[in-house]
């Protein structure tokens, strides 16, 4: 277990906060425009880079969402879901820790629609991460990684000139 990830018996959210962040999840969830979603999702505490795209209906953990870290130039497609916390034992054995583990999303990384990104995940810069990818471990610097779970697959420049290859044709 790296040193990043912590053991909490529950995540304390008062009242009134509890309720401003669900107002800021909504509108970071559906607000009309990319750049109301980035502003909402700041609001709540995510911590944005400069030029990141938060496409619509992008959950981003409610519970921690501070956890969470996207640097600049990073897209978030359709669907994509990040969580920063586990209470899959404590909603079991209420008696149970909740773990709590920092993801961090790299400049440029590209996030297909409806991926899954779990706890603890760091994503690598200018790496894709393909559609409905479930991302339970680090994904390295630029590569192409798919599946569930994901693993890299290509490495990104090698993908790229094969791509730009076959535009010439
Ligand atoms: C990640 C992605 C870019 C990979 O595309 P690619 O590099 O062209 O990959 P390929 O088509 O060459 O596939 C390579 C292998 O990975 C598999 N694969 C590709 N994407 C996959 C995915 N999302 N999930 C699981 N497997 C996938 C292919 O089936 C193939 O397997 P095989 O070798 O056993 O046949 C693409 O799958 C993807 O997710 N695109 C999403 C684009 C997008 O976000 N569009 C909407 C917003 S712009």
């Amino acid at each position: 277990m790296d040193k990043k990830t912590e053991f909490v018996n529950q995540v304390k959210i008062g009242f009134f906060r509890k309720l401003r962040n669900r107002f800021w999840y909504f509108l970071g969830y559906i607000g009309p425009g990319n750049k109301l979603r980035v502003f909402a999702n700041r609001r709540r505490g995510v911590h944005i880079g400069n030029n990141v795209f938060i496409d619509a209906m992008v959950h981003i953990d409610t519970a921690v969402p501070h956890l969470v870290t996207i640097e600049d130039n990073v897209k978030l497609s359709v669907g994509v879901k990040i969580f920063a916390h586990n209470s899959v034992f404590q909603d079991i054995n209420p008696q149970d820790p909740i773990i709590l583990s920092p993801v961090l999303i790299k400049k440029k990384a590209q996030i297909a629609p409806n991926a899954v990104i779990l706890d603890g995940v760091t994503i690598g810069e200018s790496s894709v991460i393909g559609a409905c990818a479930l991302v339970n471990k680090d994904i390295p610097d630029r590569v192409i990684a798919v599946g569930v779970p994901a693993k890299p697959i290509k490495n990104y420049d090698e993908a790229r000139k094969a791509f730009l290859n076959s535009a010439k044709r």
